[in-house]
């Protein structure tokens, strides 16, 4: 099932909408990745700290949390 779901950044100052391709309940975390090593893409799988330990590199994913949609 396809919907249109807003979400936040954990920080709280952004906002977007987003279509999910995937059900994503209220109040969970979904991690994407920024690395383009993840088998998985595009969730991160933790493929960024075999990334990030070769290449000296800090680079992690973006967590967002799903909230319920406001008019
Ligand atoms: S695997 Fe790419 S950020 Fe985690």
């Amino acid at each position: 099932m396809t919907e249109t779901t807003g979400v936040k950044l954990l920080n709280g100052e952004q906002k977007m909408e987003m279509k999910a391709t995937k059900e994503v309940k209220v109040g969970e975390r979904v991690s994407f990745c920024r690395c383009w090593k993840s088998a998985k893409h595009p969730y991160c799988d933790g493929s960024h700290n075999k990334y990030n330990k070769e290449t000296g590199d800090h680079v992690g994913p973006i967590v967002v949390a799903a909230v319920q949609a406001t008019e």
